[in-house]
């Protein structure tokens, strides 16, 4: 069976540089891209800072050096050596028409063997894995956030995806310590199909003065046990991506039951984006 080692990642926000941190700290070398040389020196300091975060919250986790993690990645605004990798985790906006992009130029790029793993909250991967030359070697990767701390990985199968795709997939995840369900394709896959509704409709409750951010978040968490709240989720995820991910999910179901709250609008227009813009519901 195909062994991945090199990796690149493609897109430097808050998930590529979770993803990148992750694999670095498992020993995988990595090449971290994205357009935006700003979003690069930010990926920098933020990866810095997750690390730090990450010891903090689970030691034995963290078994290098900040240097040493570092050193595994190669920040790069260019396409430079993507024919040696085995494995491209894209991880770039949640808009189609973005990804649809970066996958154009990419394509044609690597070697034929290198399999495509696209990190998506709810683009169906079918539709993504169309504009490859082999689709039987793309597959969806829906990592959590943050990604070093959490042990789950939705897996999707695509229409095309093969089984040795998803073998290869499988003892990767492996070995980097993460579990993994596959799941079939579908708009929003599991967890976001069910999560966002969930987080849209506790905007509502605060868009119609039922209840505050904190009020809504204090009864999931103590009422249900939940470690995080509703709001404090989507603060975390950032409120743009959110809101993203619902247009996605009411565009391709047609189901009203998806439309975004129109607070959650507003909040990206003023530029609330959650905790990486520093306000959303919450200050930080
Ligand atoms: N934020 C979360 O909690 C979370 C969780 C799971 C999955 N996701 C999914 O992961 C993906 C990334 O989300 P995010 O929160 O990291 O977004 P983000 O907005 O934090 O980062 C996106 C990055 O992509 C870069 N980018 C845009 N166009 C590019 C291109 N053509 N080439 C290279 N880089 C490009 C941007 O400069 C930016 O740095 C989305 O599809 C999202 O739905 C997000």
């Amino acid at each position: 069976m195909k062994e991945i080692g090199q990796i690149a990642v493609i897109g430097a926000g808050v998930m590529g540089c979770g993803v990148s941190l992750n694999l670095a700290l498992k020993g995988y070398p990595v090449i971290l891209k994205d357009i935006s040389a700003d979003a690069l020196e930010d990926a920098k300091s933020k990866i810095k800072s997750d690390y730090r975060m990450v010891k903090m919250m689970n030691r034995s986790l963290v078994t290098e050096s900040l240097d040493e993690v570092l050193q595994k990645i190669t920040f790069q605004l260019t396409y430079n050596n993507f024919n040696k990798v085995d494995l491209v985790i894209e991880n770039v906006n949640e808009l189609v028409d973005i990804k649809i992009g970066v996958i154009k130029e990419i394509k044609d790029l690597c070697k034929p063997d290198t399999i495509f793993a696209i990190n998506t909250s709810c683009i169906p991967i079918t539709k993504l894995a169309s504009h490859f030359v082999d689709p039987s070697k793309v597959i969806g990767l829906h990592f959590m956030n943050p990604v070093p701390l959490k042990a789950m990985v939705e897996t999707i199968k695509g229409f095309h995806t093969s089984q040795e795709t998803i073998d290869v997939i499988k003892a990767f995840l492996k070995s980097i310590d993460k579990q993994s369900v596959v799941v079939n394709d579908s708009p929003g896959f599991v967890a976001n199909r069910l999560s966002h509704l969930f987080m849209n409709e506790a905007a509502f409750v605060v868009y119609e003065s039922i209840a505050n951010p904190a009020d809504v978040d204090a009864i999931f968490k103590k009422g249900y046990m939940h470690s995080m709240g509703p709001l404090e989720t989507a603060d975390l995820i950032g409120l743009d991506t959110v809101l993203d991910s619902l247009n996605v999910l009411y565009d391709n179901f047609k189901d009203s039951k998806f439309r975004p709250c129109p607070l959650l609008q507003k909040m990206v227009d003023a530029g609330l984006l959650g905790r990486k813009s520093g306000e959303g519901f919450y200050k930080y």
